[in-house]
Protein backbone atom coordinates (compact mmCIF):
# COMPACT_ATOMS: atom_id res chain seq x y z
CA UNK A 1 0.00 0.00 0.00
CA UNK A 2 1.30 3.58 -0.45
CA UNK A 3 3.12 5.50 1.91
CA UNK A 4 0.99 8.60 0.83
CA UNK A 5 -1.16 10.80 3.35
CA UNK A 6 -4.39 9.77 2.62
CA UNK A 7 -7.36 12.39 2.20
CA UNK A 8 -10.44 10.30 2.14
CA UNK A 9 -13.91 12.16 1.10
CA UNK A 10 -16.65 10.24 2.35
CA UNK A 11 -19.92 12.24 0.80
CA UNK A 12 -22.42 10.59 3.05
CA UNK A 13 -26.08 10.59 1.72
CA UNK A 14 -24.98 14.03 -0.93
CA UNK A 15 -24.25 14.71 -3.96
CA UNK A 16 -26.14 14.79 -7.50
CA UNK A 17 -24.95 14.85 -11.44
CA UNK A 18 -24.14 18.51 -11.03
CA UNK A 19 -21.40 17.63 -8.45
CA UNK A 20 -19.28 15.47 -10.54
CA UNK A 21 -18.11 18.62 -12.19
CA UNK A 22 -17.07 20.34 -8.65
CA UNK A 23 -14.32 18.07 -8.46
CA UNK A 24 -12.17 19.40 -10.98
CA UNK A 25 -10.45 21.73 -8.95
CA UNK A 26 -9.48 19.06 -6.40
CA UNK A 27 -8.12 16.85 -9.90
CA UNK A 28 -5.58 19.61 -10.64
CA UNK A 29 -4.64 20.04 -7.39
CA UNK A 30 -3.65 16.48 -7.05
CA UNK A 31 -1.42 17.24 -10.97
CA UNK A 32 1.02 19.96 -8.78
CA UNK A 33 3.92 19.02 -6.99
CA UNK A 34 3.41 20.43 -3.53
CA UNK A 35 0.72 17.59 -3.35
CA UNK A 36 2.27 14.73 -5.07
CA UNK A 37 2.47 12.90 -1.75
CA UNK A 38 -1.47 13.72 -1.21
CA UNK A 39 -3.89 10.17 -2.10
CA UNK A 40 -6.85 11.40 -2.74
CA UNK A 41 -9.88 9.08 -2.45
CA UNK A 42 -14.00 10.14 -2.97
CA UNK A 43 -16.18 7.94 -1.82
CA UNK A 44 -19.37 9.27 -3.14
CA UNK A 45 -22.85 7.11 -2.88
CA UNK A 46 -23.40 4.28 -4.96
CA UNK A 47 -25.63 6.70 -7.54
CA UNK A 48 -22.60 8.75 -9.02
CA UNK A 49 -19.87 5.39 -8.23
CA UNK A 50 -19.72 5.39 -12.13
CA UNK A 51 -19.33 8.54 -12.69
CA UNK A 52 -16.68 9.30 -10.31
CA UNK A 53 -14.70 6.57 -11.61
CA UNK A 54 -15.13 8.05 -15.37
CA UNK A 55 -14.49 11.82 -14.05
CA UNK A 56 -10.85 10.07 -11.91
CA UNK A 57 -9.76 7.54 -14.76
CA UNK A 58 -6.17 8.66 -16.16
CA UNK A 59 -5.83 11.21 -12.74
CA UNK A 60 -4.20 10.24 -9.51
CA UNK A 61 -7.51 10.10 -7.73
CA UNK A 62 -9.75 6.85 -6.68
CA UNK A 63 -13.14 5.92 -5.94
CA UNK A 64 -14.57 3.98 -2.99
CA UNK A 65 -18.15 3.02 -1.98
CA UNK A 66 -19.30 4.20 0.85
CA UNK A 67 -20.56 0.41 2.31
CA UNK A 68 -21.38 -2.87 0.58
CA UNK A 69 -23.70 -6.36 1.24
CA UNK A 70 -22.09 -9.25 2.50
CA UNK A 71 -22.65 -11.26 0.05
CA UNK A 72 -20.21 -11.58 -2.72
CA UNK A 73 -21.93 -11.83 -5.76
CA UNK A 74 -25.56 -11.20 -6.87
CA UNK A 75 -28.78 -12.14 -5.00
CA UNK A 76 -31.92 -11.25 -3.73
CA UNK A 77 -31.38 -8.56 -1.10
CA UNK A 78 -33.40 -5.45 -1.84
CA UNK A 79 -31.44 -2.17 -2.50
CA UNK A 80 -28.23 -3.59 -2.12
CA UNK A 81 -24.71 -3.45 -3.50
CA UNK A 82 -22.18 -6.40 -3.33
CA UNK A 83 -18.44 -5.72 -3.49
CA UNK A 84 -18.61 -7.74 -6.99
CA UNK A 85 -20.93 -4.74 -8.23
CA UNK A 86 -18.54 -2.45 -6.54
CA UNK A 87 -14.89 -4.11 -8.29
CA UNK A 88 -16.58 -4.07 -11.92
CA UNK A 89 -17.79 -0.46 -11.72
CA UNK A 90 -14.01 0.17 -11.35
CA UNK A 91 -13.91 1.39 -7.90
CA UNK A 92 -10.80 0.22 -5.36
CA UNK A 93 -11.65 1.07 -2.02
CA UNK A 94 -15.24 0.27 0.52
CA UNK A 95 -15.71 2.03 3.67
CA UNK A 96 -16.97 -0.74 6.32
CA UNK A 97 -17.96 -0.32 9.59
CA UNK A 98 -18.87 2.96 9.47
CA UNK A 99 -20.75 4.50 13.03
CA UNK A 100 -23.98 5.26 10.89
CA UNK A 101 -24.29 2.25 9.96
CA UNK A 102 -23.40 0.14 13.07
CA UNK A 103 -25.96 2.36 14.96
CA UNK A 104 -28.71 1.34 12.38
CA UNK A 105 -27.83 -2.39 13.45
CA UNK A 106 -24.40 -3.11 11.31
CA UNK A 107 -23.00 -5.92 13.88
CA UNK A 108 -19.16 -6.75 14.24
CA UNK A 109 -20.20 -9.83 12.54
CA UNK A 110 -21.53 -8.64 9.48
CA UNK A 111 -18.88 -6.22 9.45
CA UNK A 112 -16.66 -9.25 9.56
CA UNK A 113 -18.00 -10.76 6.28
CA UNK A 114 -18.09 -7.25 4.38
CA UNK A 115 -14.26 -7.39 5.01
CA UNK A 116 -14.25 -10.93 3.93
CA UNK A 117 -16.15 -10.14 0.36
CA UNK A 118 -14.16 -7.00 0.19
CA UNK A 119 -11.01 -8.57 0.26
CA UNK A 120 -11.99 -11.54 -2.02
CA UNK A 121 -12.60 -8.97 -4.69
CA UNK A 122 -8.96 -7.32 -3.98
CA UNK A 123 -10.92 -3.97 -2.58
CA UNK A 124 -9.12 -1.98 -0.02
CA UNK A 125 -11.05 -1.76 3.39
CA UNK A 126 -11.36 1.33 4.90
CA UNK A 127 -12.50 -0.04 8.38
CA UNK A 128 -13.91 2.25 10.56
CA UNK A 129 -14.11 1.60 14.00
CA UNK A 130 -14.39 4.43 17.08
CA UNK A 131 -16.34 4.68 20.87
CA UNK A 132 -19.26 6.29 21.25
CA UNK A 133 -19.74 8.69 24.30
CA UNK A 134 -21.56 6.36 26.53
CA UNK A 135 -18.36 4.13 26.08
CA UNK A 136 -16.05 6.94 26.40
CA UNK A 137 -17.63 8.71 29.70
CA UNK A 138 -17.24 4.65 31.19
CA UNK A 139 -13.87 4.28 30.28
CA UNK A 140 -14.66 1.55 28.15
CA UNK A 141 -12.88 2.95 24.70
CA UNK A 142 -9.78 0.61 24.48
CA UNK A 143 -12.72 -2.92 24.94
CA UNK A 144 -14.40 -1.68 23.00
CA UNK A 145 -11.93 -0.62 20.26
CA UNK A 146 -10.27 -4.21 21.17
CA UNK A 147 -14.02 -5.80 20.00
CA UNK A 148 -14.48 -3.86 16.79
CA UNK A 149 -11.00 -4.89 15.28
CA UNK A 150 -11.10 -8.35 16.97
CA UNK A 151 -14.45 -9.36 15.32
CA UNK A 152 -14.46 -7.21 12.86
CA UNK A 153 -11.00 -9.13 11.45
CA UNK A 154 -12.01 -12.29 12.37
CA UNK A 155 -10.14 -15.03 10.23
CA UNK A 156 -8.61 -11.91 7.68
CA UNK A 157 -5.14 -12.57 7.08
CA UNK A 158 -4.91 -9.50 4.29
CA UNK A 159 -4.01 -6.89 6.56
CA UNK A 160 -2.30 -4.47 3.92
CA UNK A 161 -5.65 -4.47 2.22
CA UNK A 162 -7.05 -2.87 5.31
CA UNK A 163 -6.30 1.02 6.40
CA UNK A 164 -7.99 1.55 9.78
CA UNK A 165 -9.88 4.49 10.59
CA UNK A 166 -10.01 5.58 13.77
CA UNK A 167 -13.95 7.47 14.36
CA UNK A 168 -14.89 8.55 17.56
CA UNK A 169 -18.83 8.51 17.06
CA UNK A 170 -19.21 11.68 19.43
CA UNK A 171 -17.02 13.73 16.97
CA UNK A 172 -18.23 13.31 13.87
CA UNK A 173 -19.66 16.10 12.56
CA UNK A 174 -19.99 17.70 16.20
CA UNK A 175 -16.91 19.78 15.75
CA UNK A 176 -15.53 17.75 18.84
CA UNK A 177 -12.21 16.57 18.70
CA UNK A 178 -9.58 15.10 21.05
CA UNK A 179 -6.60 17.06 21.77
CA UNK A 180 -3.47 16.08 20.06
CA UNK A 181 -2.15 14.33 23.08
CA UNK A 182 -5.13 12.52 23.77
CA UNK A 183 -5.49 10.72 19.75
CA UNK A 184 -1.92 10.27 19.78
CA UNK A 185 -2.19 8.38 22.87
CA UNK A 186 -5.21 6.55 21.29
CA UNK A 187 -3.41 5.75 18.04
CA UNK A 188 -0.57 4.07 19.36
CA UNK A 189 -3.05 1.88 21.75
CA UNK A 190 -4.99 0.56 18.52
CA UNK A 191 -1.09 0.24 16.71
CA UNK A 192 -0.58 -1.84 20.01
CA UNK A 193 -3.85 -3.78 19.40
CA UNK A 194 -3.23 -4.57 15.85
CA UNK A 195 0.55 -5.79 16.23
CA UNK A 196 -0.64 -8.31 18.59
CA UNK A 197 -3.12 -9.95 16.55
CA UNK A 198 -1.10 -9.43 13.20
CA UNK A 199 2.66 -9.41 14.32
CA UNK A 200 5.41 -6.94 12.90
CA UNK A 201 2.96 -5.96 10.19
CA UNK A 202 2.70 -2.61 9.43
CA UNK A 203 -0.65 -0.93 8.88
CA UNK A 204 -2.66 2.68 7.98
CA UNK A 205 -4.56 4.43 10.44
CA UNK A 206 -6.08 7.61 9.52
CA UNK A 207 -8.47 9.37 11.84
CA UNK A 208 -11.71 10.82 11.21
CA UNK A 209 -14.14 13.16 13.03
CA UNK A 210 -14.87 16.86 12.39
CA UNK A 211 -11.45 17.11 10.44
CA UNK A 212 -11.78 21.03 8.86
CA UNK A 213 -9.29 23.38 7.29
CA UNK A 214 -8.67 25.21 10.73
CA UNK A 215 -7.96 22.03 13.18
CA UNK A 216 -5.84 20.14 9.71
CA UNK A 217 -2.86 22.52 11.41
CA UNK A 218 -2.92 20.89 14.33
CA UNK A 219 -3.92 17.38 13.34
CA UNK A 220 -0.96 17.24 11.02
CA UNK A 221 1.68 17.63 13.55
CA UNK A 222 0.59 13.72 14.82
CA UNK A 223 3.38 11.94 12.66
CA UNK A 224 0.76 8.24 13.64
CA UNK A 225 -1.75 9.49 11.80
CA UNK A 226 -1.64 8.45 7.83
CA UNK A 227 -4.46 10.52 6.47
CA UNK A 228 -7.56 11.58 7.33
CA UNK A 229 -11.20 10.63 6.86
CA UNK A 230 -13.57 13.36 5.61
CA UNK A 231 -17.02 13.89 6.12
CA UNK A 232 -18.35 17.28 6.05
CA UNK A 233 -15.88 19.28 4.64
CA UNK A 234 -15.20 17.29 2.03
CA UNK A 235 -18.72 17.96 -0.01
CA UNK A 236 -16.95 21.75 -0.69
CA UNK A 237 -13.92 21.01 -3.05
CA UNK A 238 -12.73 24.38 -1.33
CA UNK A 239 -12.70 23.87 1.77
CA UNK A 240 -11.57 19.89 0.77
CA UNK A 241 -8.41 21.47 -1.33
CA UNK A 242 -7.89 24.03 2.03
CA UNK A 243 -7.48 20.76 4.22
CA UNK A 244 -4.75 19.84 1.91
CA UNK A 245 -3.00 22.45 0.99
CA UNK A 246 -2.93 23.26 4.97
CA UNK A 247 -1.51 19.81 5.20
CA UNK A 248 1.48 20.68 3.29
CA UNK A 249 1.69 24.26 4.34
P1 LIG B 1 -17.29 14.47 9.62
O1 LIG B 1 -17.56 12.94 9.22
O2 LIG B 1 -15.99 14.87 8.99
O3 LIG B 1 -18.47 15.22 9.02
O4 LIG B 1 -17.26 14.55 11.09
C1 LIG B 1 -16.54 12.00 9.20
C2 LIG B 1 -17.11 10.64 8.89
O5 LIG B 1 -18.21 10.32 9.36
O6 LIG B 1 -16.46 9.85 8.17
Amino acid sequence: MTNKILFIANWKMFGNLNSVKSIESVINLSKKKNYKNAKIIYCPPYTLLDKFVIKTRKTKLCVGAQNCHQVINTGPYTGAISTTMIKKIGAKYVIIGHSENRSNGETNNQINKKIHSAISNNLIVIFCIGENLFEKKHNRTNNILKKQIYLGLKQIKKIDKIIFAYEPVWSIGTGKILTNKELTKQIIIIKNIIKNLYKKQKTKIIYGGSVNNKNINNLKQINEIDGFLIGGASKSSKKFIDIIKNYYR
